[in-house]
């Protein structure tokens, strides 16, 4: 199974994609030449990221206004993507309500727990469903955006943190249900500065602590980049085509610090 000899540009579709992870990797790949369709929630944003963009890379991108939890709005906008561009090669599963904080259990909602399943989870599941036709003639490639909560937790977490392990689960059953036609793999990013890749209204400059560094033991907290350099290694059979149904690790080795009490 190879993509490799498919002539660029290729097409990527990406859920989240008008600001934080979502905008960077959008951007990664445009930079890289490749076709971007951004969806969101945030039609604000999404205008904002194509306004950003050099006439060229504007050409080459398109937003669609939506939520991933609705199954009318995900289709519409596969089926006008492929529509517009002819092709899609690669799905990045990346739309989520991305704050894990939460009421205690006793006080979370059962319509508060629904919300984040059906957005984080079931947003996967909308999107590759409907992409999967057009994904599978083109050989391409899925990848979801998990989170290391899919591992360990902080209190108060439970609704992000199943959907995230829900992700990862999904990821390997997806991978051998397309095997032969669509690699499917997971990056499960650590702490990753977005602050300032959100739209105008909601932009802050970070400010890291020195703890906020030390404590990762590649010494600081990640960017959208390097998950986007990431999100094309998964992307690139001539790369990664030995691989699917994996979850990436990409957390600056935070999972793999023991922690003891003082
Ligand atoms: N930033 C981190 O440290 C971090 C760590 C681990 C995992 N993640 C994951 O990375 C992904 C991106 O997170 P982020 O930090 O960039 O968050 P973000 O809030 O900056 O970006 C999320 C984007 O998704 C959009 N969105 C939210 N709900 C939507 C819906 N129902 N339909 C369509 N679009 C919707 C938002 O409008 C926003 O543009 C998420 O899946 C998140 O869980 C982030």
């Amino acid at each position: 199974m190879q993509n490799s000899s498919v002539p660029s540009p290729r097409v990527v579709f990406v859920t989240g994609g008008a600001q934080g992870l979502g905008l960077g990797i959008s951007r990664h790949l445009l930079d890289h030449g490749w076709k971007v369709a951004m969806f969101d929630i945030d039609a604000e944003a999404g205008q904002e990221a194509l306004s950003a963009l050099d006439e060229a890379k504007r050409d080459r991108t398109l937003f669609f206004h939506g939520d991933v939890s609705k199954e009318a709005d995900i289709k519409l906008a596969i089926q006008q993507c492929f529509d517009r561009f002819g092709r899609i090669d690669g799905l990045i599963n990346n739309a989520a309500i991305a704050d894990p904080h939460a009421p205690n259990i006793e006080d979370l909602e059962w319509d508060q727990w629904q919300r984040v399943i059906n957005v984080n989870l079931g947003g996967v599941f909308l999107a590759t469903k409907h992409a999967t036709q057009h994904l599978r003639q083109t050989k391409g490639a899925i990848v979801n955006i998990a989170s290391t909560r899919a591992f360990q937790s902080e209190a108060n977490s439970e609704a992000y943190a199943a959907s995230k392990g829900g992700i990862v689960a999904l990821t390997h059953a997806l991978a051998v249900s397309l095997a032969h036609d669509i690699r499917v793999n997971a990056i499960a990013p650590g702490w990753i500065e977005v602050s300032d890749w959100q739209k105008s209204a909601d932009h802050t400059t970070p400010d890291h602590s020195d703890i906020d560094k030390s404590q990762h033991p590649v010494g600081g907290v990640g960017t959208p980049k390097d998950i986007a350099q990431a999100v094309s290694f998964l992307l690139d059979a001539d790369k990664s085509g030995f691989m699917t149904g994996e979850t990436m690790r990409i957390d600056g080795g935070m999972t793999y610090k023991m922690i003891y009490a003082d």
